[in-house]
């Protein structure tokens, strides 16, 4: 195969049939989003279930995410914490949080979400402790504010994910003057030295095209 965003989107199909299938509230949720003209850019859904792995690899019961949406990615967070869990979601966006509110209630999730609508800055200082796994896919130019959040929030053994690593590989480029791509590189550098992470990040292709995901342990 010649390797086009074309085939890694049908290759990335095909696991997406594979190890997720259908899905009627994940289904709901991405059509709800769709209708309100949210951008495309939640998690892929091979991408959910290895956020919904992770959590229940981890034993996470408490989940903290930057970066709602529309509520896609919370529905795969909440479905893994169990019934005794808890995910604190924080979205920016009035709209948004409500269209997610929504959509993660009718997944049958709704008592394990509390959604904060806020600015991350504004809102992360108000959360209490804890966290087990923190997901981090907000805007890119705060990535250090959030991750030293998650370092805060988080404990020994807190599973960081930080989303959009890859950035079409414009991470390389030292001189970048896009916002996301500077705050991306400054997100990585941060996970490579701040002594109070040991990380590693991944580039991935599939349905959204060549990006990445660092993942995170808090030490
Ligand atoms: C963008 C943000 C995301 O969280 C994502 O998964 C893809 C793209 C963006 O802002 O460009
Ligand atoms: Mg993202």
């Amino acid at each position: 195969m010649e390797p086009t965003p074309a085939a890694w989107a049908a290759a990335d199909a095909h696991l997406a049939d594979l190890f997720v299938g259908d899905d009627p509230a994940l289904d709901s949720a991405l059509a709800a989003q769709r209708a309100a003209g949210l951008p495309e850019i939640e998690v892929a859904p091979v991408a959910g279930k290895l956020l919904n792995l992770l959590v229940r690899m981890s034993g996470a019961r408490r989940v903290l995410e930057i970066g709602t949406l529309g509520g896609y990615s919370t529905i795969w967070l909440a479905r893994a914490v169990g019934d005794q869990g808890r995910v604190v979601t924080i979205e920016a966006e009035p709209a948004n949080a409500a269209i997610a509110r929504a959509s993660i209630d009718a997944a049958g999730v709704g008592a394990r979400v509390e959604i904060r609508v806020g600015r991350g800055a504004d809102v992360l200082p108000t959360l209490v402790g804890g966290f087990d796994l923190v997901f981090i896919d907000a805007d890119k130019e705060s990535n250090t504010v959030y991750l030293d959040w998650a370092a805060r929030l988080g404990h020994p053994g807190t599973v960081v994910v930080l989303d959009n690593v890859g950035r079409e590989g414009e991470i390389v480029r030292e001189d970048s003057d896009d916002p996301k791509v500077i705050g991306t590189r400054a997100g990585l550098r941060m996970l490579a030295d701040d002594p109070r992470f040991d990380a590693t990040a991944l580039q991935t292709v599939g349905a959204k095209g060549w990006d990445g995901v660092a993942l995170a342990l808090v030490v």
